[in-house]
C-alpha cells in the first residue's frame, strides 16, 4: 500500500491490521497470580540512589578491600548489567505475541528491576573504586590488579552471548526461552538474602535485601508462566529445554558458584584468584557465601527446578558438579545461552 493511497476515501472501516502486529490494542487478564505479583512489584519499588550511602565509608577499608569488593560487583555486572537488554527484547516479545495484560505488566517489573541492580552496582563500584569503570580502573594492589584480569576475562566472555540470544527469541515461545530463569532466579534469590544477613554494612544488608526480594518476584513470575503455558507444550519443545537448563547452569555458575572451564574461556589462575579474592572480602565482612554453601545452594536450586520439571515430564539434564543425575548434554556454547537473572 502506498503512502499516498487515501483508503478513508473509499471504505468506512480500514482494513484489518494484519496479526500479530507489535501492539495488542487489548488488556485480557487471565492468570490472576501475574496480577499479585505486579501489585508486589509496585509495592517493593526501590531506588538505588536512595540507599543509606551516607552511612557507608569506603576510607573504613583497605584499597585491597575495596578492590576485592569492587571485583565481585564487577562479576556481578556482567550478569545484571546485560539483563535490562535481555528482558526489554523480551517486553517486546510480550506485546509482539500479545501475550495478556499482567504478563507485558510483569515482564517490564522484571525489566525494571534489573536496571535497579544495575544501577546499584554501578554506584557501589564507582564509590568503591573512585571510578566508574572497573576495566579501565587502575587497579593499586596486587589482587587488585589480577582481579582486574579475572573481569576482563568474564566480560569478553559474556559478551558472546549477543547475537544467539536475539535470535532466539523470535523462534521459541516465552515458557521455552525462559525455562532457565526459575533455576537463576531461585538460586540467585537465596545468595542475595544470605548476602543480607551476613553483611555487617547497613547498605549491603539493605540493597541486597532489595534485590532478593526481586529476584523472588521474577522466580514467581516464571513459575506461573510455566504451569500456564507447559500443560499445552509441544513435546519438539521439551529437548530444547532440556538444553537450556544445562546451558543456564554452565552460564550462571560463574556468579552462583564457579565459572565451569569447559564453558568459560579463562585462564588457568582464574578460580584461584577468585577464591582469593572472595576470601578477602568475607575478612572485611562482605559476605560472600563459601564454596561449599554456594554448592548447596546451587544444588537446591536446581532439585526445585527439576520438581518442576518432572511434573511435566520434561526430561533433566546431567549436573554431576552438584551431583545431579540426568540425560548427558553436550557442546553447549555461548552461541546456546539464553541469558537470564
Ligand atoms: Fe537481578
Ligand atoms: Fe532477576
Amino acid at each position: 500500500m502506498s503512502n499516498k493511497e487515501k483508503l478513508a476515501k473509499t471504505m468506512e472501516f480500514p482494513p484489518e491490521t494484519e496479526q500479530p502486529n507489535v501492539y495488542p490494542l487489548t488488556w485480557h487478564r487471565e492468570t490472576q497470580k501475574m496480577e499479585e505479583i505486579w501489585d508486589a512489584s509496585q509495592k517493593e519499588y526501590w531506588d538505588p540512589a536512595k540507599l543509606p550511602w551516607d552511612t557507608f565509608d569506603v576510607s573504613r577499608y583497605s584499597w585491597e578491600e575495596r578492590e576485592c569488593i569492587a571485583y565481585w560487583f564487577t562479576i556481578l555486572s556482567v550478569f545484571d548489567a546485560s539483563a535490562p537488554p535481555v528482558f526489554a527484547e523480551a517486553l517486546i516479545k510480550t506485546y509482539e505475541v500479545h501475550e495478556e495484560d499482567p504478563v507485558r505488566r510483569c515482564f517490564f517489573s522484571v525489566l525494571r528491576d534489573e536496571q535497579n541492580h544495575e544501577q546499584f552496582c554501578g554506584l557501589m563500584i564507582t564509590k568503591l573504586l573512585e571510578h566508574p569503570d572497573p576495566l579501565k580502573y587502575e587497579p593499586k594492589t596486587e589482587i587488585g590488579k589480577k582481579a582486574q584480569k579475572n573481569a576482563k576475562w568474564l566480560y569478553y566472555n559474556g559478551g558472546r552471548y549477543w547475537d544467539g540470544y536475539k535470535r532466539a527469541v523470535p523462534r521459541y515461545s516465552l515458557a521455552v526461552l525462559f525455562s532457565s530463569f526459575l533455576m537463576g532466579e531461585i538460586a540467585s534469590s537465596t545468595i542475595f538474602h544470605q548476602m543480607a544477613n551476613g553483611c555487617a554494612e547497613p547498605i549491603f544488608q539493605e540493597g541486597f535485601r532489595n534485590i532478593g526480594r526481586d529476584e523472588g518476584r521474577h522466580m514467581a513470575i516464571c513459575m506461573s508462566l510455566m504451569e500456564r503455558d507447559y500443560p499445552k507444550m509441544d513435546v519438539e519443545e521439551k529437548p530444547i529445554i532440556t538444553k537450556q537448563i544445562r546451558a543456564g547452569y554452565l552460564f550462571l555458575s560463574a556468579i552462583l558458584f564457579e565459572p565451569p572451564e569447559e564453558f568459560w574461556d579463562i585462564p588457568e589462575d582464574f578460580i584461584g584468584i577468585q577464591r582469593e579474592c572472595e576470601e578477602i572480602c568475607r575478612a572485611a565482612g562482605f559476605h560472600i557465601p563459601t564454596y561449599d554453601a554456594k554448592k548447596e545452594n546451587w544444588r537446591n536450586a536446581i532439585l526445585n527446578l527439576k520438581g518442576v520439571l518432572d511434573k511435566f515430564n520434561i526430561p533433566f539434564p546431567a549436573i554431576p558438579e552438584v551431583g545431579i543425575s540426568g540425560e548427558e548434554i553436550r557442546d553447549v556454547d555461548m552461541d546456546d545461552i539464553i541469558p537470564v537473572f
